[in-house]
């Protein structure tokens, strides 16, 4: 066999492995965009939708905020699930795992090595908006791991669940790791896991990633890093509206701002202007005033109580089964069964 025909099978068999479901409705989505901007800079707070911070570039900074000394999320996470994967796999035998959110599924590759350790088949439904990250990661996933089927999704985490097949008898997990559930408020966290178990059978799992509680100077410095890049993720999001929206918001007029709000438990990230000052978004015909020190606000981050949790998800019929966390309880990966 000639080097390219083998490469051709070598692509043929990835292929016949991988298959992309594109559900994005691109019109309605850019007409939320819309309404969400309108709406958050035409009332008092201001706000403005984190998923703004997820251009190119934000994405790019997020995976910089990953790696950073101060943000222990990631790499706690990381450690915790490589260190019980195997026990979550054998605890739950489920041959279909869905991620939302999945981006490059670097720490799923730690659950993903022991279905490979024991020969084991796996369909892997990956969930994200970003089609081409999605494609990518799954080419990768599928030339490191032979067994892999991967059926992903470009999708809204709400599209995604309601699309999943109904007809699958195998038991299932759907995973939401780094704590990205402490960016919704409690209205979208409701909605979020009523969504969730929708889409699972009864005895079918959840894991669930939680940054949890802990002293407020740790958390602050976790958003305010030495190197500033959270404070470049945060201002990118103006840079992001403006090569939306034909805006000419000025990034040196604002500053970025996180900090840990002790009666909600969240940490609260802002863009503060720097003084009075007027900006147009000229494709919403849109104009905006702010005044000296006032706030946008951009994201929340929730940090929750590990019993608290697990209160709230049992009240919902997600049975929490097992807790895996670090030895300082930073973070929480919450292993439930649907048990309605
Ligand atoms: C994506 N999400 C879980 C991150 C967080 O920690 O809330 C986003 C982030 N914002 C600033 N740094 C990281």
């Amino acid at each position: 066999m000639s080097i390219s025909s083998s490469a051709n099978n070598d692509r043929n068999s990835l292929e016949a492995r991988l298959k992309i479901d594109y559900l994005l409705d691109i019109k309605a989505l850019e007409q939320d965009d819309v309404e969400d901007v309108i709406d958050g800079l035409g009332t008092t707070p201001k706000s403005l939708p984190a998923r703004y911070f997820y251009d190119e570039r934000g994405s790019q900074l997020f995976e910089e905020i990953c790696q950073l000394p101060e943000y222990y999320p990631t790499r706690t996470e990381a450690g915790i699930l490589q260190k019980y994967a195997t026990q979550i796999i054998e605890r739950t035998k489920a041959i279909e795992l869905i991620e939302l959110g999945s981006g490059s599924s670097t720490k799923t590759r730690f659950l993903l090595d022991v279905y490979r350790a024991f020969n084991l088949p796996l369909y892997y439904t990956p969930v994200d908006v970003s089609g081409s990250i999605l494609r990518a990661s799954a080419e990768n996933l599928l030339t490191d791991y032979p067994k892999l089927k991967v059926q992903g999704k470009v999708a809204t985490y709400s599209q995604a669940l309601q699309q999943l097949s109904t007809s699958f008898l195998g038991k299932r997990i759907i995973i939401f790791l780094g704590s990205s559930i402490g960016n919704f408020n409690p209205t979208e966290c409701d909605r979020f896991i009523e969504q969730i178990t929708t889409a699972l059978k009864p005895g079918d799992y959840f894991l669930l990633g939680i940054d949890l509680q802990k002293p407020p100077a740790i958390l602050e410095s976790a958003y305010n890093d030495s190197q500033e890049v959270t404070a470049a993720f945060n201002l990118n999001m103006l840079q992001h509206l403006n090569n939306r929206f034909q805006g000419n918001f000025n990034l040196d007029l604002f500053k970025h701002q996180a900090v840990y709000n002790q009666t909600e438990h969240q940490i609260e990230m802002y863009l503060i202007s720097q003084q009075a000052q007027t900006v147009t978004l000229e494709s919403l015909d849109l104009t905006v005033k702010l005044e000296r020190e006032e706030r946008i606000l951009t994201e929340i981050s929730r940090k929750f109580d590990l019993a608290a949790m697990k209160q709230y998800l049992g009240d919902r019929h997600l049975n929490l089964i097992q807790t895996y966390t670090d030895p300082q309880q930073w973070f929480g990966l919450l292993l439930c069964q649907f048990s309605p």
